[in-house]
Parts: C-alpha cells; structure tokens; sequence
C-alpha cells in the first residue's frame, strides 16, 4: 500500500533508488508509461496472458509476474492472444521440457496478425544455455527472454522490452539476493503459497532444480510473518509454505530457526485457519516437527514426503541420503504419531541400473507405508546432471513394465485409504465452482482428499462441515451438513 502511494510520486527524471524494492517501484512507474504509450499504438488496453507449467514455485512466481503486470497497466486475461504472452516453464522433465513449444508456435502466428504484440519466456527451462542457443536460432519472435534468479527485476526488464527494437536475454547464474514487498496478484482470494526458502542444495543426482533455482537461501521468519499477515488480513485462510526442502529452512539464516519453529510462529497468526507445506525431504524431517503437527490445530493431515525409489542401492546412487529403511519407520512413526495423516510421495521408475528387483523393493515400501496418493514418474534424463552420464540408462520396454505394475499398486493402497473415511462428516475448504456440474462446489479435505458437494458460488472460501457420502476412487461425493 505504502509503495502504492510511493509509484505516484516517482519523479521518472531522477536516477533509480539503490534498494531494489525501491528501484523495482520506480521501473513499475516507468513501465506504466510505457503501457500507456502501447495502449495509444494498439488502440485499446493492452491485454496480457501468463501461461504457467511446473511446480507451485512457478505458480507463486506467476502471481509476482501478474501483480507488476496489472500495477503497471496491462489488463490480465487468460487468452494466449493477447497483446503480451509469457510463458513461465518448467524443465524437471523431458515432457515438461517439450510443453511450451506448441503454445509458442501459436504465438507465432498470433503475432504475424497483431505485430505490435510481445512475447516473453521465463522460468527454470531458460537457465539451461542450450535453450537459449535454440530460441534464439528457431524463435527469433520472441522479445523476452529471463531466468528464474532475476525474476524480481520483471519491472525493469519490462522497461527493456519495450525500448529495444530485438530480443532482450537476460539470464543470471545464481544470486544471494531476496527482494520483499514487490506487488503480487493471488489466483485464489482465500488461499496463497508463500516462498519460504529459494534453491536446494541436495542435488540428488538425477534432477535439475539445483541447477536451475541455485543454492537453498532462507527468507526471515519476520518477513515470512508478515507476509502472511498481511494475506490474512486480505482474506486468506490457507497457507502452503512453499521449498524445494522446507526440512532444511532456517539454517542458513543470520539467526538459524527450524521449520518445526517457523510453524509454531505461523500457527499463531490469528485468523489463520490452514497450513500446509511442500516440499519435505526425508533425510531432513525432524522429530520436532513431528511434534508440532501432531499438537497443531491448524497444520493440515497431510504430508508430501517423496520416496522416489524403495531400493537403498537406487537411493544411493540417487544421492538422496536415506535407506529404505529409515524411510519406512519414519512413515510408520509418523502414521502412529497422527493417526488421521495422508501420506503421499513421489517416485521415479527407470533410474540408471535399476532392474525389476530394485522396483519390488519401491512396491513394498508402497504396500507398507500405504500411500493416500503418489506422483509416478518414467526417469528423464536431463543434461548436465550426474545420473544423464551414467551408463547403464534402463531400456524403454522395462521401464514400462514396471511403471505399470507400480502404478497398479499405487491405485490399490490409495484407493483404499481415501475410501477409509466414508460416511464421516470432516471440515472442506471449499475452493471452486465443479467444473462439469455448476450446481455442485468443489472442496478440500485438511487430508487433501478432494469432495464434491451441491452448492454455489457464495460458498466458496468457507471450511464448512460436509458428510463424505461417497467415496469415488480418488474423491468423494457429499453433502454440507
Ligand atoms: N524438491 C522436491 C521435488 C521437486 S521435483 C523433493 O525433493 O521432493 C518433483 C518431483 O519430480 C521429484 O520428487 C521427482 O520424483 C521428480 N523428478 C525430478 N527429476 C526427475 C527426473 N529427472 N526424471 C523423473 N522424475 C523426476
Ligand atoms: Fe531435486 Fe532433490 Fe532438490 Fe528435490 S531435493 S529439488 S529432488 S535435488
Ligand atoms: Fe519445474 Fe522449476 Fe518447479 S524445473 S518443477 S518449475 S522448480
């Protein structure tokens, strides 16, 4: 609000301010001028569309994006023709990788109609140079090109856009710096992630975040706090603290705090009524933050702890620091510790050198740990990780033999833990309109099951109390009682 009222009276004739929340307002100021000048060539407010793939990382940068995006004029639609597209993307896979090729053909054509319009590429996949080698040769149209580390300068680079005549690439290796208070546009009025940390330092050996999004940097608890504040106050009662490791937040702070530490905080924030969080590393969950879920009223039954395989010998050459196990008493710890808990995971088939013996090993840990959800994913090479230059890389035939005999059991286990609370009544965040019934809404179980119930736009943002009648596979039907 303060910085708000700050944009009106930035004197454009002056040189920018040195703290970069200050500076960023002073680009919005000019960027604004801009868009003003692009309204009068188009004729109309210029419409603007941001594509999303990816994690909740990119979700929440996508929201940063959309809030300088309305700040500085543009007015945001959901149409990939509009007068400036970015598309924010994703690389953790080869499937992720190859999304943003179709929409940006189209983009292509869209722009030979309206030349006026802008194009932008943004997020995890433009941190790769062979990327930018290959936009710049095949996709000369596009105008913007940033990374995932300079994504607070969105303003400036904005600036940049609109007075260069070429393509703008501006990629950053890595950077120390977390800049606050810049303005951000929520998908959901009553619920917001809310970045916590930046990075990871685990480099398990097949994946490419580390590389991508840099080292783990911790935000402060305060600044934390008063984020989430401030979204309370705006009408949020949800919070999904958001990490590539949140097991590890804090310890790189002036004043190192624990996660389990930063919850307790969290959970005091009146009118707050949900928290959840993501991503938590096995090697890294303590017992405290055990403690603090089980004692917690508003920490949501639910915990996202990915296995990724069962096999200690895959483990270990995944570099991710666990047996199998530890894994699996710490699951079974946890489950007897909160008894109501969801407990859901990833895993990777296909890691070089696994053989059907090792994905046995994964099959049991899903029969014993008895996940209520998991994400199966066929192993992507991705270059410039330790796994892509190992040699024994798993022929395609097996890898698909296994998967589905994985995903068979994944169905089995999870099916028969959501279904364990039919015919109970529980607390639904009720998030949308159904997408197929307007006479029905759709809400969220603190467990993350997902229930179906009759209802209407009014309802939307309240926990109400609804009976599970039905349980259909993954979710329920039901009624509000
Ligand atoms: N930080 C999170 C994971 C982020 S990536 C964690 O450690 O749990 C999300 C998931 O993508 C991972 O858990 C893993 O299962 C999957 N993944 C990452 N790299 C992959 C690759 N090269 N091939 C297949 N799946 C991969
Ligand atoms: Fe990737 Fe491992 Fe970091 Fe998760 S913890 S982002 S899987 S390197
Ligand atoms: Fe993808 Fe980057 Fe997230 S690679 S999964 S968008 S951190």
């Amino acid at each position: 609000m303060q910085n708000d009222l700050l944009m009106d009276k930035i004197d454009l004739n002056t040189i920018p301010p040195e703290d970069e929340t200050g500076r960023q307002y002073y680009f919005m100021a000019k960027a604004k001028a801009h868009v003003e000048q692009f309204a009068e060539q188009l004729g109309h407010v210029p419409t603007c569309c941001v594509t999303t793939f990816g994690c909740q990382m990119n979700a929440r940068d996508s929201e940063k994006l959309v809030g300088i995006l309305q700040k500085v004029g543009f007015e945001v639609t959901e149409s990939e023709k509009s007068d400036f597209v970015i598309f924010n993307t994703c690389t953790v896979r080869d499937n992720a990788n190859q999304k943003p090729h179709g929409p940006l053909g189209k983009s292509n054509g869209y722009k030979r109609r309206n030349p006026l319009m802008q194009i932008a590429l943004c997020g995890c996949m433009m941190q790769e140079p062979s990327v930018i080698e290959k936009i710049r040769k095949s996709y000369s149209f596009v105008n913007l090109i940033f990374g995932t580390h300079n994504i607070f300068k969105f303003a400036e680079l904005l600036c940049r856009m609109f007075e260069a005549d070429g393509m703008i690439v501006d990629i950053w290796k890595d950077t120390e710096q977390i800049v606050e208070d810049l303005p951000v546009e929520r998908k959901y009025r009553f619920k917001s992630g809310i970045n916590i940390m930046f990075g990871c330092n685990n480099f398990c050996s097949y994946c490419i975040v580390p590389y991508v999004r840099g080292r783990e940097r911790s935000r402060s608890a305060e600044e934390i706090i008063k984020e989430i504040e401030n979204l309370v106050a705006d009408g949020v009662v949800e919070v999904m603290l958001l990490g590539q490791n949140v097991n590890s937040y804090g310890k790189n702070l002036e004043n190192p705090i624990s996660f389990a530490e930063l919850l307790r905080r969290v959970e005091k924030i009146e009118g707050l009524e949900r928290i959840r969080f993501m991503t938590s590393h096995p090697k890294d969950l303590s017992d405290e933050l055990i403690q603090v879920m089980k004692e917690s009223k508003k920490i949501c039954r639910h915990l996202h702890l990915p296995l990724q395989s069962g096999s200690t010998r895959i483990l270990t050459a995944m570099n991710r620091r666990y047996t199998k196990e530890q894994y699996v008493d710490l699951a079974l710890k946890i489950r007897r510790e909160i008894p109501d808990i969801a407990i859901t995971t990833d895993l990777i088939v296909g890691f070089p050198g696994e053989t059907p013996e090792d994905v046995e090993e994964t099959i049991d840990v899903v029969r014993k740990v008895k996940y209520d959800n998991a994400f199966t994913f066929i192993y992507s090479k991705r270059t410039g990780t330790p796994a892509a230059s190992m040699e024994n890389q798993v022929p395609e035939e097996q890898v698909k033999v296994c998967f589905d005999k994985l995903l068979k059991v994944v169905q089995e286990t999870a099916k028969e833990q959501v279904s364990k609370y039919e015919g109970q009544i529980m607390d639904a965040l009720i998030e949308e309109v159904n997408e197929n019934d307007s006479t029905m809404v759709t809400g969220r179980l603190s467990n993350n099951t997902i229930v179906h119930v009759p209802g209407d736009v009014s309802m939307i943002g309240k926990i109400l109390p609804v009976s599970l009648d039905t349980c259909h596979g993954f979710y329920y039907i039901g009624h509000c009682v």
